[in-house]
C-alpha cells in the first residue's frame, strides 16, 4: 500500500494514500478525514471526564484503523495512563504500530490484532473509557464494550447508518435496533433517540444503567458519550428513560412507557435527556486555542440540553406557504416570554415547549 502522512490534532499519522486522494472505505486501512471533528470533540470531551476523575485512565479503542484516535487520546488527553489500541486487520495493526512509534508514545499506547469484541469482554471493568467507532452500526459491539467499562465509565459510540436510524429502512431499524420508526420532520432527532435507547436496553440487559452526558448529529454520524453504572437501580433508570415518540397532524411529543406507551407509535426510544447541560458547558469551554473550531457546536449542544425534546423546522410555521428565517421565529416566540432555542440538528430547526397550532397562530399574527 502506498503511504501518506496527514496531521491532525497535535499527532502525525501514516494513511494510506488512497484514503486522502479516494473513498476512504476502499482503502486498506480505514482513515476518514470527515471524522476529524468527531475524534476531536472525542478528545475534549474525554479531556473534561478526566478532569472530572482526577486520576489516571485506562482507554479502549476496540475498532482503531490507522490508530489516529487512540494516539490523539495519548498526546491530547493529560489524564491518559494506558491506550488500548485495537485491529482485526494486520495491516492496520502493523500501521498502528508504525503511527505509535512515529509519535513516540509506545509507553502509553498498547496495541492488539483480535477481535474487537473478545478484546473487550476480557477487559471486564477495567476500562475508564471505551470508545466504539465502526463501520455503520455499532450494536455487534455494544455488549462487550459496556462490559469492558468500569462502574461509573464511560462509553462512547458511533453510528453512521444515518438512513436505518432516521426511519428510510423501517424494516431495517426494526430488526437492527428494535424500534418502528416513520419519517417525520424530526427525524435526526429520533434517531439519535433510537440509538441511546439501543445503548441502554444493552446496559440494563446486563444490569447496568445509562446516563448520556453528550450525544449529538453531525451530518453524516451520530456520537454519544454516556457514563455507565453497573448497579440494578441504574438499570431501572435506564428502562424509565424509554418510551415512544407521536407526531399526528403535526404536534408531536415523548411519552415514557416500556415496553409500551399510550398514544405513542414510534420507538422504543430514548426519552430522557440528550447530554448533562452542566458536562457540555464544561467541554465547551475546553474548546480553545487549537479546538476553537468546536466551540460553535459544544455551546450549541450545551443550549440545546436545556430545551425540550422534539425540534420543529421553519417551514413548519409557514404563513401563505412563506418561510420564516429562524432568527424572527426565536425572537417571535422569546418576545412573548416563552423560551426558544436553535438546534444542531438543523440550521431551520428549533425548540419550544409549545404546541404547533400555537405556533402557527403566532406566527400568522407576527408582523413580517
Ligand atoms: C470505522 S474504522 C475505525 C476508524 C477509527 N476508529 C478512526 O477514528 O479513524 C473501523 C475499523 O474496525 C475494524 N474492524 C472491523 N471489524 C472488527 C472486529 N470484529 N474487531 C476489530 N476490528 C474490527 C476495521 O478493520 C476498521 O479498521
Amino acid at each position: 500500500m502506498k503511504i501518506g502522512e496527514v496531521r491532525e490534532g497535535r499527532a502525525r499519522i501514516l494513511v494510506p494514500e488512497e484514503a486522502i486522494e479516494g473513498d476512504p472505505s476502499r482503502a486498506p486501512v480505514f482513515y476518514n478525514p470527515r471524522m476529524e471533528r468527531n475524534r476531536t470533540v472525542s478528545v475534549l470531551v474525554v479531556r473534561s471526564y478526566g478532569g472530572l476523575l482526577g486520576r489516571g485512565m485506562t482507554i479502549c479503542e476496540p475498532l482503531s484503523g490507522t490508530g489516529v484516535r487512540s494516539i490523539r487520546y495519548a498526546l491530547e488527553v493529560p489524564h491518559a495512563s494506558r491506550v488500548i489500541a485495537n485491529d482485526v486487520s494486520w495491516q492496520a495493526y502493523r500501521l498502528i504500530k508504525a503511527n505509535v512509534e512515529l509519535n513516540g508514545v509506545n509507553d502509553v499506547v498498547e496495541v492488539h490484532r483480535r477481535d474487537g469484541a473478545s478484546l473487550m469482554a476480557e477487559l471486564w471493568n477495567v476500562c475508564d473509557v471505551v470508545d466504539v467507532d465502526p463501520f455503520g452500526t455499532p450494536m455487534p459491539f455494544l455488549s462487550a464494550a459496556i462490559m469492558a467499562v468500569r462502574h461509573g465509565g464511560m462509553l462512547c459510540v458511533t453510528a453512521t447508518d444515518l438512513a436505518v436510524l432516521m426511519g428510510n429502512y423501517p424494516r431495517k431499524c426494526l430488526s437492527r435496533y428494535g424500534a418502528r420508526v416513520a419519517r417525520v420532520p424530526f427525524s435526526r432527532e429520533l434517531g439519535l433517540r433510537v440509538l441511546l435507547a439501543a445503548v441502554g436496553r444493552q446496559a440494563a440487559a446486563l444490569d447496568a444503567g445509562i446516563e448520556p452526558m453528550v450525544s449529538f448529529w453531525d451530518g453524516h454520524y451520530y456520537r454519544l458519550c454516556v457514563l455507565v453504572y453497573k448497579d440494578v437501580t441504574s438499570a431501572k433508570d435506564t428502562v424509565d428513560n424509554m418510551g415512544y415518540a407521536y407526531y399526528r397532524e403535526g404536534e408531536r411529543g415523548l411519552v415514557a412507557g416500556y415496553p409500551k406507551a399510550p398514544g405513542g407509535d414510534m420507538g422504543p426510544i430514548w426519552v430522557g435527556k440528550l447530554g448533562d447541560v452542566e458536562f457540555a458547558g464544561m467541554v465547551s469551554e475546553e474548546a480553545v486555542g487549537p479546538y476553537q473550531g468546536q466551540r460553535r457546536l459544544l455551546e450549541s449542544l450545551y443550549n440545546e440540553y436545556m430545551a425540550p425534546p422534539l425540534y420543529y423546522l421553519t417551514h413548519e410555521v409557514a404563513v401563505r406557504g412563506r418561510e420564516p428565517p429562524l432568527g424572527l421565529v426565536l425572537e417571535t416566540v422569546r418576545g412573548t416570554g416563552v423560551d426558544a432555542w436553535a438546534t444542531h440538528f438543523s440550521s431551520r430547526g428549533f425548540k419550544v415547549g409549545a404546541r404547533l397550532s400555537y405556533l402557527r397562530a403566532l406566527m400568522s399574527s407576527a408582523a413580517w
